[in-house]
């Protein structure tokens, strides 16, 4: 361990009475690339070295991380900062630090030879449309679609690559539902801050090293049910819970958001018939239910650096399947324009405003 590390320790042990502590107590040599304006992820696998992705992709940096040791010690410290266990009984952690930043970090030996630790920079405040436009990630008149998708409370899935910013995304929408109604929102670890001011947080809780005491998303999609939710969101969907989060949007829950990993919204009937399979549904179960239940799907994508939305896409059951067709999408020349689907979006805009009415 290096005196860096050792010292830090010490300082997490000191503060820990006294509330959240500034990231430069427990992330150690980490703090700083973690404070640098741009930063999205920072990575370490190796002693010596971080991967620090500041938007064109991951760049190499030197860290004072000496030996294994020292990388096992800070990725030990930054999972108890995030009130997580990480030993050789719980060698894995997924973790919200006390900055609001997320946490992943794997010790040895699943990750053979040297802990690896992956730190998501999460903004404090999430952002809004209009900044989200500022950053090239939507223009005017998308921004103007997009919000009356949620003021139309139409359920919506984000779909997109690994880090494309379809958690950022969901946040910036969530932050435009009217203030009266209330978000239940149910994540892995919690991440998503909406500025809204009416937000209950469900987070999963992991077994024990005894295998007890686990609560699972979908387990908490079923709870938030109950909790008189306006609108239930659930931060990823990549299991099971499918069937929970399908069933709710079926059952008259109505502006409820999540996102799935899909490199393209084509893959997305794919992607949702296979999370199902994980549940014991049947394709054809989870097409009509996702054709009924989903209104919008959002594909977001980076592309040059840059995060950006692509397509505003509807579902529609197909015979057989499912289709998602483009409704509204960014074209070769950067320019938005209506799809095939644009009249149905119209459409099912219009219905959802008149039952909000
Ligand atoms: N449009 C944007 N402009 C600038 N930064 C962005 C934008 N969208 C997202 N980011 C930043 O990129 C990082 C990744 O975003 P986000 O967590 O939303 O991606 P994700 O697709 O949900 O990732 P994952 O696949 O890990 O769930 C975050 O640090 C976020 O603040
Ligand atoms: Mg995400």
């Amino acid at each position: 361990m290096t005196g860096a590390v050792e010292a830090s320790a010490n300082g997490l042990a000191a503060s820990g009475e006294s509330g959240p502590e500034p990231a430069a107590t427990w992330a150690g040599p980490l703090a700083m690339l973690l404070r640098t304006p741009g930063v999205t992820d920072v990575l370490v696998h190796r002693p010596g070295e971080a991967w620090v992705d500041k938007g064109l992709g991951l760049e190499r940096v030197e860290v004072a991380l000496p030996d294994a040791d020292a990388v096992r010690a800070l990725a030990v410290r930054l999972a108890a900062a995030g009130g997580q266990r990480l030993d050789d009984a719980s060698p894995v952690a997924d973790a919200r630090l006390p900055d609001g930043n997320r946490l992943h970090a794997v010790l040895p030996p699943v990750a053979p030879g040297c802990a690896a630790i992956s730190l998501r920079v999460v903004r404090a405040q999430a952002l809004t449309l209009a900044d989200l436009a500022a950053a090239g990630a939507i223009d005017a008149r998308t921004a103007a679609l997009l919000a009356r998708i949620v003021r139309a409370r139409l359920s919506v899935l984000v779909c997109g690559a690994t880090g494309s910013g379809k958690t950022t995304l969901m946040a910036s929408l969530l932050s435009l539902a009217a203030p009266h109604e209330r978000i239940v929102v149910i994540e892995e670890a919690g991440e998503i801050a909406p500025a809204h001011p009416h937000v209950v947080r469900l987070v999963e809780r992991r077994a024990n090293v005894e295998g007890a005491g686990s609560v699972g998303l979908a387990r908490l999609v079923r709870e938030a049910l109950r909790m008189r939710p306006d609108r239930v969101v659930l931060g990823e969907c990549r299991g099971a819970e499918l069937r929970e989060v399908l069933s709710a949007f079926n059952t008259g829950h109505r502006g409820g958001m999540t996102t799935i990993h899909a490199n393209s919204p084509g893959d997305v009937p794919v992607r949702l018939t296979t999370l199902g399979a994980l549940a014991g549904m049947p394709a054809a179960a989870v097409e009509a239910q996702a054709a009924a239940g989903l209104d919008v799907v959002l594909h977001v994508a980076r592309s040059g650096g840059v995060r950006r939305l692509t397509e505003v896409c509807v579902l529609r059951a197909r015979s057989p399947g499912l289709a998602v067709e483009a409704a509204w999408s960014l074209g070769a020349r950067g320019r938005w324009g209506p799809g095939p689907a644009w009249e149905e979006l119209l459409s099912v805009l219009g219905e959802a405003a008149d039952a909000v009415a």
